[in-house]
This record gives C-alpha cells, sequence and structure tokens, in this order.
C-alpha cells in the first residue's frame, strides 16, 4: 500500500504542465533553465508565474535583476530543454553557442522556440523549497505560428 506522501506524489504527476526555457540576464551575465512550473495568472495586466527552486543559479539571479523571459517549447525542441534544464549555469555559459536576442527586459529571448514572453518581476512569494516569481509580460512574440506546446513528461527528461 502506497503512503500518502507517494499518492501526493503521484496524483501531482498527473497535474500537466508545458516545458519552458526561463531566462534573465543580471550584471551583465545571461544565464537560463528549463521550467515545468509555469502558469498564466492573470489577464489585466497579463500575468505569470514561474516556480524556481532555491538552490538554482538562475534563482537569485531572476531575484536581483527583477527580469526573465518565458521561451516556450515546441515538440522539436527537447534537446533545448535538456540543455537549459540538466546542468547548471553555475560554472558554465549555457548560452555558448545560443541564438537569441534582447526585447524590452533585456532577458534573453531565443531563436529557437515556439514563442516567447518578456517579462518583469511585480513580487515574489515564498513557496517551501522553490520561490513563485510574479512577472508581468511586457512583450511577447510567436515565431512558429500554429507551434504546438512541448507537453512535460518526465520519462523525456529523466530516465
Ligand atoms: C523538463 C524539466 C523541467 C524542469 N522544471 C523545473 C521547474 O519548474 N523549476 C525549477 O526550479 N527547476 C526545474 N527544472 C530543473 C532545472 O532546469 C535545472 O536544475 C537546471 O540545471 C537549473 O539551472 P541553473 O542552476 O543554471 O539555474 C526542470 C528541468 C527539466 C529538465
Amino acid at each position: 500500500m502506497s503512503s500518502v506522501k507517494e499518492e501526493i506524489s503521484k496524483a501531482q504527476g498527473l497535474i500537466s504542465h508545458g516545458v519552458y526555457v526561463i531566462s534573465t540576464v543580471y550584471q551583465g551575465r545571461a544565464n537560463a533553465l528549463t521550467a515545468a512550473w509555469v502558469a498564466r495568472a492573470s489577464f489585466v495586466p497579463p500575468l505569470v508565474t514561474v516556480s524556481v527552486g532555491k538552490p538554482r543559479f538562475s534563482h537569485d539571479m531572476i531575484r536581483d535583476a527583477g527580469i526573465f523571459a518565458i521561451n516556450i517549447l515546441g515538440p522539436e525542441d527537447m534537446a533545448i530543454g535538456k540543455h537549459f534544464g540538466l546542468k547548471t549555469g553555475r560554472k558554465t555559459d549555457k548560452f555558448e553557442g545560443v541564438r537569441y536576442e534582447t526585447k524590452a527586459t533585456g532577458a534573453p529571448v531565443l531563436i529557437e522556440c515556439a514563442a516567447w514572453l518578456d517579462c518583469k518581476v511585480v513580487s515574489s512569494h515564498d513557496a517551501g523549497d522553490h520561490t513563485l516569481f510574479i512577472g508581468e509580460v511586457l512583450e511577447a512574440g510567436v515565431r512558429r505560428q500554429g507551434a504546438k506546446p512541448l507537453i512535460y513528461e518526465r520519462e523525456n527528461f529523466f530516465k
């Protein structure tokens, strides 16, 4: 029989997510992490939330920079999700060789993504071992018309 903790974990595993690359730049240093825990939060103003683990290198960068971009991945972008999600930028430059541009906030916006949202942090909330950053979307764009999002499936990233 499974424990309550196991059941909570299994049930939470059935919450569906896309896969996103959350990028930022702080004091001239660009970095990004892959995140699945991303959601819309408000129509007016347009708000989104991103849940970032406190030990992530990106965590303090987003907190201190007060900006981030959400790069929305499509099914063809699995390698990008792995690139930003399976190693830390603490000692390596994950943007080396990665094409990007900057928009309103200056956070890196990937050339290879389905769509992007450029955000400024309007508040942040302590959420256990994560921080929930709420961002107001200042600018956005769709790169691939009719694009489908990459749906998060654990076995595609963690075996
Ligand atoms: C598909 C996928 C989804 C992830 N989702 C999240 C997430 O929602 N929040 C988070 O903090 N980390 C998430 N991670 C883990 C970070 O991307 C990973 O720890 C990354 O190496 C952190 O990079 P950084 O230390 O350069 O910030 C995810 C990883 C993968 C592969």
